[in-house]
Formats: C-alpha cells, structure tokens, sequence
C-alpha cells in the first residue's frame, strides 16, 4: 500500500494481526472440510509458509500452488506438478477441467502495501475463484472479495475482524 497516512497500529501489528487471523481461519477450514474429498488451492506462495501448513494438515489432499515466480524456503516448494508459475490470471483457467467445481478451500493471500494493485488482485480472485470452487467449498481471503452467489462467514474466534475473510460457496 503506498499509505503513508499514520495508522491506529503498527507495521508489526498489521502482520500480526493478519498471520494470527489467517491461523485461526486455517484451522476453521481443516475442520469444516474434513468430510469434503476434493483438491486444495494456494494463489500465492510467496516463502511458502502457509503451503508448508496446509501440507501438513491436509496430507493426501491435492494441493495446486500459483505464483509467478519460485521464492519458498528450498523445504517449502511443491513438487513441480502442483506448482503453476506464471500469471495467475493465465495459469488458474489454464488448468480447466482438472479443478472446474472441484476445488474444496481456496487460500487467495496476494496482498501488498500497494493499495491499487491491491483492488486489482482482489477483482481477479473473485473472478478466477467461483468456477473452481465445490459446493460447500471455503475461500479465504487476505483481502475482502466480492463473491456471487458466496456467503460471508464469521471470523473463528482468535482472529481479529478485517484482517482475514472468509466465504464459503453454498452446498
Ligand atoms: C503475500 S505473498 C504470499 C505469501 C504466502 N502465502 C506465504 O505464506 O508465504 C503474495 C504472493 O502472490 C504473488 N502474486 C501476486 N499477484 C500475482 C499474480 N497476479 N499472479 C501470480 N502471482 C501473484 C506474489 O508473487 C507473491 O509471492
């Protein structure tokens, strides 16, 4: 975000803030898709951090990482078939029919400090995420989506409103 303005909080609450919410709203998924069988997906990989705890929660799920470039820890990159470098925009509809409704959580965590790119991301999830997305399925959100036809679920306790988001596509 290019704001310079003064905030009610710090650099270093804002990321705390956000990783706590982006913990608890993890864990709420785990639980709510237990029962649901179907693929994972993580648009942003960044360090791979949040890959790295979605493996380890949901080991045997098929989990499709997208970012445009490879910068995890060396111990927290996908295997090659599961990561898709490029252009979210072009890499998420490419896989068509291998994710069309199947898709049970969405982690979409593009965010920045830049406002605008910001807006823009977030339009691209909340256009890219319905014809993934099961019924039933859980989107979460590092920033507010507009979701047809999604509901807007409560945050899980431990995590702070409007740092995370979270939807989920009707059954
Ligand atoms: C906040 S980081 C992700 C953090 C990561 N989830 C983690 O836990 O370490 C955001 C990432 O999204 C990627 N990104 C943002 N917009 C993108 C786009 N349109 N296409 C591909 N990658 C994008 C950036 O390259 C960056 O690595």
């Amino acid at each position: 975000m290019s704001d310079t303005s003064p905030s009610e909080i710090s650099r270093l609450e804002k990321t705390l803030f956000r990783l706590q919410a982006q913990h608890a709203c993890l864990a709420y998924a785990f639980e709510a898709i237990a029962d649901r069988p179907g693929p994972v997906v993580e648009l942003g990989l960044g360090l791979g951090r949040t890959f790295d705890h979605l493996r380890r929660h949901l080991r045997g799920r098929e989990i499709f990482v997208f970012d445009r470039v490879n910068k995890a820890y060396e111990d927290c990159r996908p295997d090659p078939a599961h990561l898709f470098l490029g252009e979210i925009e072009e890499t998420l509809p490419a896989l068509g029919e291998r994710l069309a409704g199947r898709v049970v959580l969405a982690n979409s965590d593009l965010g920045s400090f830049d406002r605008e790119l910001n807006r823009r991301v977030a339009a691209m999830s909340a256009r890219l995420l319905p014809p993934v997305m099961a019924p039933g399925g859980i989107v979460m959100s590092d920033l507010p989506l507009e979701l047809d036809g999604f509901e807007a679920l409560p945050l899980p306790p431990g995590a702070r409103e409007g740092r995370y988001y979270l939807y989920r596509r009707p059954s």
